[in-house]
């Protein structure tokens, strides 16, 4: 293979130490950068051209061979050598290799510097479409499982303690809604990015007549950045990106844990089908929920990610350092582990099942009718902190009986309350409470299929 030359060889004597091409290399993380590289540099060819720093002939010269090294690069033909350092360098020098000297014209008024962040800026906009999808995906799992549970009840936790009785669809729907947070987030992330730095050069602009409204005008970007030293330095659309990343690990892991709990022999209330469990070496009964709990584990990942972003940032002297470099490693990092996360997710609860007759059967277990019960008096008039102190002294006595509200005779019931009457027995049972939920977005039958109809549509214009 021939010698890798760099485009500094007169200005350093001696050639690199073998340590340094490996330490300063980035060609290795940024090669995904390629296709953007490429109409990068296009975009920038053109408005040479267009500015007469290069002549027609050239610009088509230049054209061709990039489509070529593209090709290459995408069937795996184009032969990377870490000594070029970045995959800037390493297209610059293919290009020079296939074209000559109107190759050598192509960095006209351009600088790594803000090259590769115009190329983190192209790649992470299509990157979130890609992620916006795949919580498209997940959302539509969730809203399709609410749909075949808007009757069946399930307590809801608070404190991991029996708290309330809701619709199985109401729990699957409370994820949705964080899911979307999280696709507004990741869209207003994107409006902020689309902005061209092309044309801020190494840090200070050019003194040749670049067109930087061309350049970015061809990529799409509706904006230039106004500032040549912040443009080299800003990656605060990453930080945003990665932190945008981080919470959707966090809903992810909650979800997660969830469903490892609620798998489990304890809770039995939902089972994660088979071709998303594994075994064990040792015990032959197992089946654990291994993609659920890597899910959790990764979610580590990304906040590593996010504090490696901010840690690069902090206190970096103003201007292009090579600190930023870092800055992809943390940016693909944290969004390939939000993807294949939000892939495995969406698997998951698009074929996992609720065991709905042993929640059904568990129902009675845990108080869960003891607020509508302190609702129901409030109703007859009763002041809701003594409504709240009688269901209270209620349920310890009916704990010392072993007894559920339900079991109350009358008498019993009117030793706590004179408000109680006989109509009280609608307002206990799980079952019986939630259709009587009235308030917006409550965790009724009612209010879940009303979100489910307003899921489905949005979700479709998707
Ligand atoms: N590989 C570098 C990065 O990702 C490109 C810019 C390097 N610029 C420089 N002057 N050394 O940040």
């Amino acid at each position: 293979m021939a010698k890798a030359k760099k485009s500094w060889e007169k200005r350093l004597s001696g050639e690199p130490d073998e340590m340094t091409i490996n330490f300063v290399e980035s060609l290795s993380v940024d090669k995904r950068l390629y296709k953007y590289d490429i109409v990068g540099s296009i975009a920038h060819a053109q408005m040479l051209t267009e500015r007469k720093l290069i002549t027609k002939t050239e610009f088509k010269a230049i054209r061709a061979g990039l489509i070529e090294i593209g090709d290459e690069i995408a069937q795996g033909r184009f032969k990377f050598q870490k000594e070029y350092e970045d995959i800037h360098m390493a297209i610059e020098a293919a290009l020079i290799a296939k074209i000559g000297r109107a190759g050598e014209k192509l960095h006209t008024g351009r600088s790594r510097n803000d090259q590769v962040a115009t190329d983190i800026r192209l790649w992470m906009r299509d990157q979130i479409d890609v992620l916006q999808d795949k919580i498209r995906q997940l959302q539509d799992a969730l809203v399709r499982l609410a749909s075949k549970h808007t009757e069946e009840v399930m307590p809801a936790y608070t404190h991991l303690q029996r708290a309330q009785p809701i619709v199985i669809a109401a729990y699957l729907l409370s994820f949705v809604e964080q899911l979307e947070r999280d696709f507004v987030r990741l869209k207003n992330c994107q409006t902020l990015l689309n902005v061209c730095p092309l044309g801020s050069g190494a840090v200070a602009g050019s003194t040749l007549p670049i067109d930087r409204k061309s350049t970015a005008e061809q990529l799409g970007l509706p904006d230039i950045s106004y500032n040549s030293i912040d443009a080299v330095s800003d990656r605060d659309f990453c930080a945003e990106f990665i932190f945008d990343c981080a919470l959707i690990a966090t809903h992810l892991s909650r979800l997660a844990e969830d469903w490892i709990i609620y798998s489990s022999n304890e809770f039995a209330c939902l089972r994660i089908d088979d071709s998303f469990c594994t075994s064990s070496s040792m015990m032959p009964q197992k089946r654990n929920p291994d993609v659920l709990e890597l899910i959790r584990a990764k979610t580590g990942s990304a906040y590593g990610s996010l504090m490696g972003i901010l840690t690069i940032l902090k206190a970096q002297p103003s201007g292009y350092n090579r600190d930023l470099q870092e800055d992809k490693v943390h940016v693909f990092n944290a969004s390939d582990t939000v993807e294949a996360c939000l892939d495995m997710a969406r698997a998951v609860a698009a074929s996992m099942k609720f065991d709905t007759k042993k929640i059904s059967a568990s129902l009675q277990e845990g108080f869960l009718d003891a607020t509508a019960l302190a609702e129901y008096l409030v109703r007859k008039g009763v002041a809701f902190r003594e409504a709240h102190g009688a269901v209270g002294s209620l349920v310890a006595h009916c704990e010392q009986q072993d007894k559920r509200l339900a079991d109350l005779r009358l008498e019993e019931f009117g030793k706590y309350s004179a408000a109680i009457e006989n109509d009280v027995y609608e307002c206990l049972g799980a079952k019986n409470i939630v259709g009587r939920y009235v308030t917006e977005g409550a965790a009724g039958p009612e209010q879940a299929k009303r979100q489910i109809a307003y899921w489905k549509k949005q979700l479709a214009q998707r």
